[in-house]
């Protein structure tokens, strides 16, 4: 089964939000060390911390990552950016890409730069941050964004698994973090979030579900789309 204990992290989008609490969780269970990534990384206080520069988009930054960590056990693809707005009647040809890229085509091409170092080791583990939104398409092209991840996760862990890594998806309503800061509604902290993910990583699951409106999300997609979307019914 996978563990924390002695592993070699490497958080994506670490600076804050729920990167930040996946940092500590990770050294609260006993990582051995912890690749805290950032576009522009911070200071931390703990030398079992290692600041790391990673522009998840930029392909000289994702292969400059992959050499300095090559000791990665742990990938946590938490990095993701919202757009200026949910509408695609609104949205600009340059932020649907925009979003397409960090929230879909980014985490898959980090996930596969970094496989060769994830597979040379007995046992490894994948962690894809989606949403609630990969399934319940309220975001416009972050929901798309987040549903092309959660699927390309699939792909990855019928790829991955034989080699001997786990791949665990991650899907979640709102968080207390500044992406979450224009929401209401009931929110996770991102302590309370990241405890559920390593609980899965450690139990062997492979998704998370983390809150009671994904949990009623998922279960309707087996109806018609107007169960989930009451508004077409008129
Ligand atoms: N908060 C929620 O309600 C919620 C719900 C479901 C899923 N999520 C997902 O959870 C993940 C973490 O989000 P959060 O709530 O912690 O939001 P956040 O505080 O806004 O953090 C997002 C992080 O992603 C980083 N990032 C964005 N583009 C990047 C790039 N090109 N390269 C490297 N890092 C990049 C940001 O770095 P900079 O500091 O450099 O901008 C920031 O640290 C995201 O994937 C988000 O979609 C969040």
């Amino acid at each position: 089964m996978p563990t924390l204990t002695g592993a070699v992290v490497l958080v994506t989008g670490a600076n804050g939000g729920i990167g930040s609490a996946f940092v500590a969780e990770a050294l609260a269970r006993g990582a051995a060390k912890v690749y805290a990534t950032a576009r522009t990384p911070r200071a931390w206080d703990d030398e079992r911390i290692v600041p790391l520069a990673l522009d998840i988009t930029d392909p000289a930054s994702v292969a400059a990552a992959v050499h300095a960590a090559n000791d990665v056990t742990v990938l946590i693809n938490n990095a993701g950016m919202l757009p200026p707005t949910a509408s695609f009647l609104e949205l600009s040809a340059a932020d649907l890409r925009a979003t397409m890229e960090t929230n879909f085509i980014a985490p898959v091409l980090l996930a596969t730069a970094f496989a060769p170092v994830l597979t040379a080791h007995p046992e490894s583990v994948l962690v894809d941050m989606h949403s609630v939104a990969s399934w319940y398409a309220f975001g416009g092209v972050y929901s798309a964004s987040k549903a092309a991840l959660w699927s390309a996760t699939n792909s990855l862990r019928l790829e991955l698994a034989p080699r001997g890594t786990h791949v665990v998806g991650v899907h979640v309503g709102y968080v207390d973090t500044a992406m979450a800061a224009h929401a209401d509604g009931p929110k996770l902290l991102p302590a309370e979030l990241v405890t559920q993910v390593f609980d899965t990583v450690e139990e062997g699951g492979y998704e998370v579900i983390a809150d009671e409106l994904t949990a009623s999300v998922k279960s309707a997609l087996s109806a018609p789309v107007e169960a989930l979307y009451p508004e077409l019914k008129g």
